[in-house]
């Protein structure tokens, strides 16, 4: 038998920038011609950033190849339009020097992270997050991908972003109910990592509804803060990574069993109410401090119980099916208090019996 070993040398350090500012979307070009101009560069966004202006902003009268994501949402998320983008690439006859250049929510950044990490082997992406889920979470940490027919996020890459831009301005253009939606994830980030922080969002809530400015960008600051430190630490998410799934084993079960009308942060705010409910079982907590998690919650104008039509037992096999199941069932993110996360072994996620959850699921229905 002949035999040889190839041993890579460890992949270089990657450093990225996440700049936050407001109003800050008309000035960016200029800025990544600086830091890019060497690439070809090919943008990324979706029919409803285009009729918000938000696209015209970013590009002024430059003449620049992009593709315009139609229908926008979860519709177009699929592998389909990762070939389309491509394909226009290539008739822009853009090669391996390009950058792709993502602007919109979390389902633009998916789709056009995923088609820069295939395109001729992979290309830069500059991340241009515009709504509240994008800029809390899914335009930091380098999770890229599509659906399949059959499940959500099937086919993906790692693929960190070379720079992310921030303009808290371009969320006053966004839907009521997505931006409410969104900021769930916000209330996550305080709750495993930050108490100050979850201080800071009872306090100014008003201001955030009001979209003002400044504590917009306070709350990007928080999030990328937490977000960055928890991928640094484990970047192709093997555990730390985990506790950013706070509430969102009962969270996506919920979302998928309602047929996807709760919005993914409306699902992932019952979850988390499900697991201060676990926590309170498992003598991690008090209930005032559950209380106090449910209040702010309210206030987002987000549902904290169950829908009354999802079945109980529809809900224990999607928990079953659950990405991150061993042996069909899988282990929970908890806090032992606001702002830190409970350990158990040296394990983030731990373990909780079936007989609880299914009380804790009818606890919800009340
Ligand atoms: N990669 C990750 O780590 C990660 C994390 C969280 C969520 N996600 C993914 O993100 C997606 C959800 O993100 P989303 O809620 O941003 O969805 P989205 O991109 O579908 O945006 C929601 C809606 O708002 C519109 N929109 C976006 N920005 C706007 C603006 N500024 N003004 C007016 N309208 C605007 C969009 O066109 C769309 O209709 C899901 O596919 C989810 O899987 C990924
Ligand atoms: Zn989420």
């Amino acid at each position: 038998m002949l035999r040889h070993e190839v041993d890579i040398p460890a992949v270089k350090a990657r450093r990225y920038k996440i700049e936050i500012g407001t109003e800050i979307l008309g000035r960016l070009w200029p800025q990544i011609e600086a830091d890019f101009g060497q690439h070809g560069k090919f943008v990324v966004t979706d029919e409803n950033l285009v009729s918000a202006g938000h696209l015209e902003k970013l590009l002024g009268q430059r003449n620049i190849p992009t593709f315009i994501i139609s229908p926008a949402g979860e519709a177009s998320k699929n592998i389909n339009t990762v070939v389309s983008i491509m394909e226009g690439m290539e008739k822009a006859y853009l090669g391996r020097d390009t950058v792709v250049v993502a602007l919109g929510g979390g389902t633009v950044g998916d789709i056009a992270g995923f088609a820069a990490s295939v395109f001729k082997r992979g290309v830069p992406v500059i991340q241009i997050p515009t709504t509240t889920v994008a800029q809390a979470d899914s335009a930091v940490g380098g999770k890229t991908g599509v659906n399949s027919s059959i499940s959500k996020n099937a086919f993906g890459a790692f693929w960190h972003p070379a720079a992310v831009y921030i303009d808290v301005a371009t969320l006053t253009t966004l839907d009521d109910r997505q931006f409410r939606a969104g900021l769930v994830e916000s209330v996550k980030h305080a709750l495993i990592a930050d108490s100050e922080y979850f201080g800071f969002l009872e306090e100014n809530l008003d201001a955030i509804f009001e979209r003002k400015a400044g504590v917009l960008e306070k709350v990007a600051d928080f999030n990328c803060r937490i977000k960055g430190k928890v991928v640094e630490a484990d970047p192709h998410e093997q555990n730390q990574q985990r506790i950013l799934n706070y509430g969102h084993t009962i969270g996506h079960a919920v979302e998928t069993a309602s047929g996807f009308e709760l919005l993914h942060g409306e699902a992932v705010a019952i979850g988390i109410i499900a697991a201060g409910l676990i926590e309170i079982e498992l003598q991690l907590a008090q209930p005032d401090r559950l209380d106090r998690i449910r209040r702010i919650l309210e206030k987002l104008g987000v549902p904290v119980k169950l829908p009354k039509d999802l079945a109980e037992d529809k809900l224990i096999d999607l928990i079953k099916h659950d990405k991150k199941a061993i042996d069909k069932w899988p282990r929970f993110v908890l806090i032992s208090d606001i702002g830190q996360v409970h350990s158990q072994d040296g394990q983030w996620a731990v373990k909780v019996g079936q007989q609880l959850v299914e009380k804790t699921l009818r606890r919800l229905q009340r």
